[in-house]
């Protein structure tokens, strides 16, 4: 089984080819240039930037793989959630070849292939926890199947993504903001400067509205700290409440498996802490590989090898879904 796997849901066009689910080739080109002037995601540039290269990119993709377009088997594609002219651009191309080769079109909600991504390379067992952060998503989910899951917790304001690129632009760093704080915070001090860590209500939901006011207030403020110590201090409050919500989430359902994925799954303090939270309470930690971290179409691929293998309904009739849940 041969698929193409297509990823347009925000600022990467990502393009993968999987053979029987094993990544073969995966090709991304970003879009942060185009979009840092703006200090954030324009949904105007960023379908614009896919269509002008999707097509370059699926011919180049097919070409490293050494692949025809006859040898496809199955096209899969984001179908939401994200920006609706994004998907669309991803979603018209994957018709429009599913049609021409007459093979099976696939729909991914990227949610599922954000799970997958921390199974590139090995089967999931069930039951686990997945702890998703990225730009747009913060949430704790249990999965008892491939794709049967209960939403334990949420975030009530900004996703933890969201909350790195606002802070980051408050202390003056380039979008995405997430790597750049993660950079500066190596040099910082976190103990210098007092931050709230979050929602302490009881319940699995995060809040990062109170967060990013605090640092905004201790940088206006008659003296301000040093900005790598606000990134170190930041960074440990806003992963410390992601940790201090997922390991009781585990518990509490008497899971002991912990998947951590999405583009904020990539911070390096949150790798290192969660392992260490997760030994200490009986817990595998499993996060997605760094590669596959950040919106790529090689877990788009992936998650559509496990709705075939898992019997799995396809969707029919998809069209952009930019709301779209788990
Ligand atoms: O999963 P993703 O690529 O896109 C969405 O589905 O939203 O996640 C992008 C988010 C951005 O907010 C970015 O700042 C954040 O992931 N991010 C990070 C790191 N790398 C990316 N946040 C914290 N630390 C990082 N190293
Ligand atoms: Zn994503």
């Amino acid at each position: 089984m041969r698929i193409l796997a297509i990823e347009t849901s925000c600022d990467d066009t990502s393009i993968a080819t999987l053979d029987h689910g094993n990544l073969v080739e995966l090709l991304t080109r970003n879009q942060h240039k185009h979009h840092r002037p703006h200090n954030g995601i324009v949904p105007e540039i960023a379908s614009r930037q896919h269509g002008n290269h999707i097509h370059r990119l699926i011919q180049a993709c097919l070409d490293q793989s050494h692949w025809d377009w006859s040898s496809l088997d199955a096209i899969a594609v984001t179908y939401g959630p994200g920006l609706e002219g994004a998907l669309l651009v991803g979603i018209t191309t994957a018709k429009t070849i599913a049609s021409t080769l007459s093979r099976p079109l696939i729909p991914v909600n990227h949610l599922h292939g954000h799970i997958y991504s921390a199974f590139m390379d090995t089967l999931p067992t069930f039951p686990f926890v997945a702890l998703l952060v990225s730009g747009g998503h913060c949430l704790l989910v249990r999965f008892t199947d491939y794709f049967e899951c209960t939403l334990l917790g949420q975030t009530r304001d900004d996703a933890v993504g969201e909350a790195f690129d606002k802070v980051a632009r408050l202390l003056g760093l380039r979008y995405p903001g997430g790597p750049e704080i993660d950079a500066l915070a190596k040099t910082g001090d976190s103990s210098r400067v007092q931050l709230p860590k979050g929602l302490h209500q009881q319940g699995l939901d995060f809040s990062y509205s109170g967060l990013k006011s605090a640092v905004f207030r201790c940088l206006n403020s008659d003296n301000p700290p040093d900005t790598a110590d606000v990134a170190a201090s930041f960074q440990k409050a806003a992963c410390d409440s992601l940790i201090d919500k997922a390991i009781p989430a585990c518990l509490d359902t008497h899971t002991d498996q912990l998947v951590v994925c999405g583009g904020v799954s990539a911070n390096s303090y949150l790798r290192d802490a969660l392992h260490q939270h997760g030994e200490k309470n009986g817990i595998q930690v499993r996060s997605a590989p760094l590669a596959y971290c950040t919106d790529n179409a090689a877990m788009i691929g992936r998650a559509a090898h496990f709705m075939l293998q898992s019997k799995a309904p396809i969707p029919t009739g998809i069209t952009a879904t930019p709301n779209l849940t788990l």
